[in-house]
């Protein structure tokens, strides 16, 4: 690997120069993607592996990021359930999971051979990469996924997917725990295929008291980051949307702790302990600020994660369309030099 800044943070050494990569890194605000999105879905484009390749690579040249994340999608792995997914850009699932007889309905494959355009795409993303950089792969969390095949729809309320929670827990938590079984058979493969780290994103864990949270929902979680590590690549959990949750969920053995913007990252070391690699976590929006701003923000944050064990650069969440690609590539170079 020519670059493993990344990597190296990830099992805890501090590289001279603080990595950097951005969730959502590759999408909309890229001319380039959406030069690919003009002729091509984006459900198209999730299973076209070369075309995969192409856009998880292009803000690698851009950006001068020391990380590449596999393009795709957190709900693809509902092809292994024969639940079909529209993106409008927000997903939507015709016919969401509610009631035992909808349960009954689910296929269960193998995503191996269901999602079998994912491992092909991680395979063609690695060779398109050349061992610039290590790629990352990922996947939902059990509870974001269920929420998505639950609710149907990103979600304000969460009621459909908390009232099986709180109504139904045996059906809740036997969801669960399949989901579980799937995503680590999902990443497995992933790994088998090339990917050099695994991100597990929460992005709606934040939607639960964190009672709610320790009760149905850690332990799955908690399940499926031990697994996943047995794979040897680092692991990076992703909870979002409740800063309360960190106590929580930074119990789990996770190599790296993923960070929003919802909360001081040095507060947030004082949490999970300087013991910790966290990764994180300016707020995504202040990238439509001006240049001198993003500079400081991105030194500030820069300066608060020397007190982690090490600390891998990351938005709090994922890359606004509306950002300046020069804006992302003044953030990436301001890092490296802080
Ligand atoms: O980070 C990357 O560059 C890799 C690709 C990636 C996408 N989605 C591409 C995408 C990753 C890692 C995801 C994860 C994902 N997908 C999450 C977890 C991260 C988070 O944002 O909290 C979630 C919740 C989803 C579900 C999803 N897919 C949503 C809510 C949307 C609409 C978002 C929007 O910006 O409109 C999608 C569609 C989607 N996934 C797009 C991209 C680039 C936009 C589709 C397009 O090109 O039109």
């Amino acid at each position: 690997m020519q670059n493993d800044s990344f990597l190296r943070a990830c099992r805890g050494e501090r590289p001279e120069r603080t990595p950097i990569w951005l969730m959502r890194q590759a999408g909309r605000y890229l001319p380039e993607y959406r030069e690919v999105r003009a002729r091509v879905s984006f459900e198209e484009l999730c299973r076209t592996p070369s075309l995969c390749a192409e856009v998880t690579v292009q803000p690698i040249d851009r950006l001068g990021v020391d990380a590449a994340i596999l393009f795709s999608d957190i709900l693809v792995v509902f092809d292994a359930l024969g639940v079909d997914v529209r993106f409008e850009p927000s997903p939507v699932i015709a016919t969401p999971v509610r009631t035992e007889a909808d349960l009954a309905r689910l296929r269960w494959a193998d995503p191996r051979d269901a999602c079998s355009y994912v491992y092909e795409a991680v395979r063609a993303c690695k060779a398109a990469l050349g061992g610039r950089v290590p790629l990352i792969g990922f996947c939902g969390a059990p509870f974001t996924t269920l929420s998505y095949l639950v609710e149907g729809k990103t979600s304000r309320e969460f009621e459909h997917v908390k009232g099986l929670m709180f109504c139904q827990p045996g059906l809740f938590g036997q969801l669960m725990e399949r989901l579980t079984d799937l995503l680590i058979t999902y990443l497995g493969g992933q790994v088998a295929a090339g990917a050099d780290a695994l991100q597990i994103f929460d992005s709606w864990a934040g939607a639960l008291a964190p009672d709610d949270y320790r009760e149905h929902v850690l332990p799955h979680t908690a399940r499926l980051v031990a697994a996943v590590r047995q794979l040897g690549v680092p692991v990076i959990l992703f909870t979002r949307g409740n800063s309360n949750l960190l106590s929580l969920s930074s119990e789990l053995p996770a190599d790296v702790v993923g960070v929003d913007w919802t909360i001081d990252l040095a507060r947030a070391i004082d949490v999970v302990g300087p013991h910790r690699v966290v990764q994180g976590n300016l707020d995504p929006l202040a990238l439509l600020g001006p240049a001198a701003l993003v500079e400081q923000k991105a030194r500030a944050i820069v300066a608060a994660g020397r007190r982690a064990r090490a600390h891998v650069f990351n938005l709090g969440h994922g890359i606004s369309r509306h950002t300046d690609p020069a804006i992302a590539r003044l953030l990436v170079d301001t890092v490296h030099a802080a």
